[in-house]
């Protein structure tokens, strides 16, 4: 499938995590058009995102970590699944899973990544994994509880780290793809909004480096830093510049080059 990528460049500035929802079913059209992606959307193998079109009220019972509010009254949600075999499996579910997540968003439904604090056995009871798969997020779909919360609505600011932090290496030197590219990954929704991403830059790529191998908060940083990927691919491709993906091995996640 190719990406909408106008429709989901757009989204990357609509989205912000939604943890109260109304209830409200999504109709028809909306539930076969996510229904379509999750099917479609495999830009590399391992991963795959399944709509399930039940409350999600027993799967967000319980613990919430380190977050403050607990998920409520979504009518439906995703789960993210992973082949635990298959290579780079953190990064490509990171960037399935948020394609998933804006083409939810760019239909005018709210979100919320939700990587170590759901519970799994309630979610094995609506969807079947193969053996060597594993949930490693999911996320409610549905609609705000607050009017004024809904998508694009929001007078949230993001917090978020600025450029010169994350750079680790290069220089932008007015360099407008890869300028673009940054700012659609800077505002990334990531674990406990950890922001793990870190940049090398050149001329013609940019590479994404994970800050830490740790697993904190049940949640590989590498999964963030495949949500990062998508944003900065998208918006390298709003700037007018085509590339392609190569992974790498830690501290290196993936490097993206412009052909
Ligand atoms: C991989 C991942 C896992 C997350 N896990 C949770 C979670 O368990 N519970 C929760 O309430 N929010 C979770 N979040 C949401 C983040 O806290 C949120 O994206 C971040 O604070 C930035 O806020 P924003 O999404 O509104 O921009 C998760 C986000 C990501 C990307």
């Amino acid at each position: 499938m190719d990406f909408p990528i106008d429709a989901w460049y757009d989204a990357i500035f609509l989205r912000h995590s939604q943890r109260k929802y109304s209830g409200k079913v999504p109709n028809d059209e909306v539930t076969r058009r996510i229904e379509e992606v999750c099917a479609e959307f495999r830009p590399f193998s391992g991963a795959r995102a399944v709509l399930v079109k039940e409350p999600a009220n027993d799967v967000f019972k319980g613990a919430v970590g380190p977050y403050v509010l607990r998920v409520t009254e979504a009518p439906y949600y995703i789960a993210f699944v992973a082949n635990m075999n298959a290579p780079n499996i953190q990064a490509i579910t990171g960037y399935l899973g948020e394609g998933v997540i804006l083409e939810a968003t760019s239909l005018g439904l709210n979100t919320c990544w939700v990587g170590g604090f759901f519970r799994r056995n309630a979610v094995l009871k609506q969807i079947d994994l193969h053996d060597d798969e594993r949930v490693l997020a999911i996320t409610p779909v549905g609609y705000s509880k607050q009017k004024l919360d809904r998508v694009g609505g929001s007078s949230k600011r993001y917090r978020r780290k600025s450029l010169d932090r994350l750079i680790v290496s290069g220089e932008l030197d007015d360099n407008k793809w890869i300028e673009t590219a940054l700012e659609a990954v800077r505002i990334a929704p990531s674990a406990a909004n950890r922001q793990p991403w870190r940049f090398q830059i050149s001329n013609d790529s940019v590479t994404v480096l994970a800050n830490s191998r740790r697993e904190g908060l049940g949640v590989s940083r590498k999964l963030d830093c495949g949500i990062a990927m998508l944003h900065l691919e998208l918006g390298a491709l709003t700037a007018g510049s085509k590339g392609s993906w190569e992974f790498l091995q830690y501290p290196g996640v993936a490097r993206y080059k412009v052909s």
